[in-house]
């Protein structure tokens, strides 16, 4: 087992979603795949192993936050060999044609988090999706009339912000949604060589205050993992 995970080698396939939320890894495993093998409870931070339409995938908890999100992210790559990463979760809009309940594939991500300082001593890095899986992920989704958007995310160290000035300014320049990881998911993927890409739906609305209900989250949540699974199985 590494650190975090209390999996054996081999128990993790090459390619994993991440869902913030371990009970959702459970959701995920219990819904959509088959011979599901749950092969981590360490922190109830939960992983499971099955297969879908044949391919064999894994699911994993990643928790909510950069420091939490990095530490799987580099455990399963670094202990476990996995290759492409898929984070699906949700995010704040930011733009006002981006609405609740639309998919957000994440291009790129800026942070207010200093992660990235220490690591490039001072300069900026630019966390990138990879386009293999961007490019699926889009014509998986646009092919099922989804309303989908491509571009820049903002991956927030604070869910709860007293002062809106910089959140104004990215949306200012463009950025379409909040949530709080993809920033280190790309980073690591770059470091390691790796293939990763975060999909989101909006949840709700920092300009229009409107929120999702938790039967309205389900459905889109349903119809933003299957353009995920046949991603990742593509
Ligand atoms: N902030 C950060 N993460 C989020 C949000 C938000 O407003 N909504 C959904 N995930």
């Amino acid at each position: 087992m590494s650190t975090h995970i209390g999996a054996k080698s081999g128990d993790i396939a090459e390619t994993i979603l991440l869902p913030g939320d371990p009970l959702r890894a459970k959701y995920i495993a219990d819904t959509y795949l088959e011979d599901v093998v749950c092969y981590n409870e360490v922190r109830g931070m939960l992983g499971f192993t099955g297969t879908y339409q044949g391919h064999r995938i894994s699911v994993q908890g990643s928790g909510m936050g950069i420091p939490s999100f990095a530490i799987y992210a580099n455990e399963l790559i670094s202990e476990y060999g996995v290759k492409n990463l898929i984070r699906v979760g949700t995010c704040g809009g930011m733009q006002e044609h981006v609405r609740v309940r639309d998919v957000v594939l994440a291009q790129a991500a800026c942070t207010d988090s200093s992660m990235n300082k220490h690591v490039f001593g001072g300069y900026d890095f630019s966390p990138i999706a990879t386009f293999s899986l961007l490019k699926e992920a889009y014509d998986r989704a646009t092919a099922k009339g989804m309303n989908i958007h491509v571009g820049n995310v903002f991956s927030s160290d604070s869910f709860y912000r007293d002062d809106r000035s910089v959140t104004e300014k990215l949306m200012k320049h463009g950025v379409l949604g909040v949530e709080m990881e993809t920033t280190a998911l790309y980073t690591i993927a770059a470091k390691f060589g790796v293939n990763a890409l975060t999909i989101l739906t909006v949840s709700d609305h920092l300009l229009t205050g409107e929120e999702t209900s938790a039967e309205e989250r389900q459905k889109t949540f349903n119809d933003m993992m299957v353009v995920a699974l046949e991603t990742a199985t593509t």
